[in-house]
């Protein structure tokens, strides 16, 4: 059985957000999902580097939302997959990007995931913005409790 853990912090600037999102980076390992939601501009993509960051992406890496080209794949101790949904409506689009290809051995990040259903046994992030330079974060970690 899942052992379901929520955290909830508000940050105060992209820096502290991307400092989140490098906490939450140094934990993923090798097939782990991350689905990243919440409205445009809420900080998906700054979350985002900071995974990247923790996952000991290379600094020199530029970390963008894929919004056009769907995935960008960052090369590091374990290559990274960062998908935007944002212009996929249909199941059809996603077969075609190739996202869930079976046997991925690295860590997949996913800017508006909420366009799938899918959830079990990935991490859920969700980003709010409560003003101009503050964040609310609450991650929701459905891995397995033996995840290595
Ligand atoms: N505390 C904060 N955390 C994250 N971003 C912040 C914060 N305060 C201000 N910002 C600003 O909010 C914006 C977040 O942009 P970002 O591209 O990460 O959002 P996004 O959710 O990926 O948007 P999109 O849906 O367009 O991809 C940036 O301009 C950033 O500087
Ligand atoms: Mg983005």
């Amino acid at each position: 059985m899942t052992k379901e853990t929520v955290s909830t912090v508000t940050t105060t600037s992209p820096d502290e957000t991307r400092g989140e999102g490098e906490k939450l980076g140094r934990t993923l390992k090798p097939g782990d999902i991350v689905l990243v939601d919440g409205e445009l501009g809420s900080g998906k993509t700054v979350f985002t580097q900071g995974i990247a960051r923790g996952l000991e992406v290379d600094k020199s890496t530029p970390v963008r939302s894929p919004t056009y080209t769907i995935i960008h794949e960052y090369k590091g101790p374990v290559p990274v997959r960062h998908a935007d949904l944002y212009r996929i409506d249909s199941a059809d689009d996603l077969d075609t990007v190739g996202l869930f290809d079976a046997g991925y051995e690295g860590v997949t990040v996913i800017e508006w995931a909420d366009k799938l259903e899918i959830g079990a046994g990935c991490v859920k992030v969700e980003l709010k913005e409560v003003s101009d330079n503050s964040r609310e974060i609450t991650i929701t970690d459905l891995r397995k409790p033996l995840h290595p």
